[in-house]
């Protein structure tokens, strides 16, 4: 198939999960390149730089990127796959298999996607400064409510939230297609909308306004919509009647947290980021310091990335056979890491999804 993978473990425990994937992804014998070039903490030292020229041009050059975490180093490798390489939609599904360990009492058929913008909102980092600079270059702006200008808030710091029209209409396009999609795969077809229109009616309630007319070119799909607060609320209580959700970047980032410990925690939580110059794939979860270099932690959440890949590469049979190893790992329960009540290490839990692939 000649498919060729970067691989950029980054920091922390973020090139354990990677080694894992890439072992497993090596074994699968799909005749992919899957390429390690310098990248993340162990490149500062000899390069000056978590991401050198070099990698990054391969990055641009590749079918697809996997990455670990960045932590207190890689930043700059995450800012350059998502925001340099406008990678706009985040996947993040939410799916229980049984066998994990979950405070619920009963999660057999969690089975949602959280789609997050990843371009716009709140972040990038750097979107903040100094309240007096918004004062020197605007003084004449007065909060609405209040009748406040800058200059009367004394010493201080912003942040900016931009949403803009063609970044929200992307993103709806793409979630109207995705959960269509979905629907002919068998699952219900309900899109749900979560905002805080009903606070932020500028920038919230532009997204609404979009996403809104957008689903009516969808009318064999359920639309709904919640105030992001209700949200995080609806999907601890009613998580089996969740499909798709749709939310914009900061709200998906805590969201999806929240979610994964519906299904066993971050440890089982893939995400795949796309829409931009090459696709890239990773785990919801970060660094995890703490655990770094222990070989104890969970590497579920990059195993199933890189399923994320192989359907995303249009190798869905091989991405289902790894999805099944991984389900099949945890229904017998007998190779569990840490997080999952266990004392299997990394390496085991990795091992044991390569003898489930045969
Ligand atoms: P984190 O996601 O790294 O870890 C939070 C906790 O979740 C850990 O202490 C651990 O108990 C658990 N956990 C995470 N991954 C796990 C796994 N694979 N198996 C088992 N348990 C797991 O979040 P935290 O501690 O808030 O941030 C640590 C660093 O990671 C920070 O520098 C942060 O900025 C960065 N970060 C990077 C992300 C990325 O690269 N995409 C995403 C989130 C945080
Ligand atoms: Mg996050």
């Amino acid at each position: 198939m000649g498919k060729r993978i970067v691989v950029l473990g980054g920091d922390g425990v973020g090139p354990e999960v990677c080694d894992v994937a890439s072992n497993i992804l090596d074994k699968m014998k799909l005749g992919f390149e899957i390429l390690k070039p310098p990248g993340g903490e162990s490149a500062i030292e000899k390069h000056g730089t978590p991401l050198p020229d070099e990698t990054k041009r391969l990055c641009e050059e590749v079918d697809a990127v996997l990455f670990g975490a960045a932590g207190s180093f890689s930043s700059p490798i995450i800012n350059f796959l998502r925001w340099g390489l406008d990678n706009y939609v985040n996947i993040r599904p939410i799916k229980y298999y049984p066998g994990v360990t979950t405070p619920l009492k009963d999660a057999e058929g969690i089975d949602m996607v959280i789609l997050r913008e990843n371009s716009e909102g709140i972040y990038p980092p750097g979107r903040e400064g100094d309240i007096s600079q918004l004062a020197a270059k605007w003084p004449d702006w007065k909060d609405k409510l209040l009748g406040r200008r800058f200059q009367d808030y004394g010493n201080g710091k912003f942040a900016i939230r931009i949403i803009t029209e063609s970044g929200v209409g992307r993103m709806m396009k793409f979630a109207c297609k995705f959960t269509r999609k979905r629907k002919e795969q068998g699952y219900p077809g309900k899109f749900t909308l979560s905002t805080k229109s009903n606070v932020l009616q500028e920038s919230c309630g532009l997204v609404q306004r979009i996403a809104e007319a957008e689903i009516k070119h969808y009318p064999d799909l359920t639309y709904e919509h919640f105030y992001i607060d209700d949200m995080c609320r609806r999907i601890v209580r009613y998580p089996k009647d969740m499909d798709v959700i749709v939310t914009t970047n900061m709200f998906g980032d805590i969201l999806s947290d929240e979610a994964s410990e519906l299904v066993g925690g971050l440890g089982m939580a893939p995400s795949a980021c796309i829409g931009g110059k090459t696709p890239y794939f990773e785990p919801v979860h970060g660094s995890a310091p703490k655990y770094a270099k222990k070989n104890v932690i969970n590497p579920t959440a990059m195993i199933l990335s890189v399923k994320l890949m192989l359907d995303y590469l249009g190798i869905e049979k091989e991405g289902k056979n790894l999805e099944t190893a991984v389900a099949e790992v945890y229904r017998e329960g007998k190779v569990r890491t840490r997080d999952q009540g266990g004392q299997s290490t990394t390496k085991e839990f990795g091992d044991a999804v390569l003898r489930k692939l045969g």
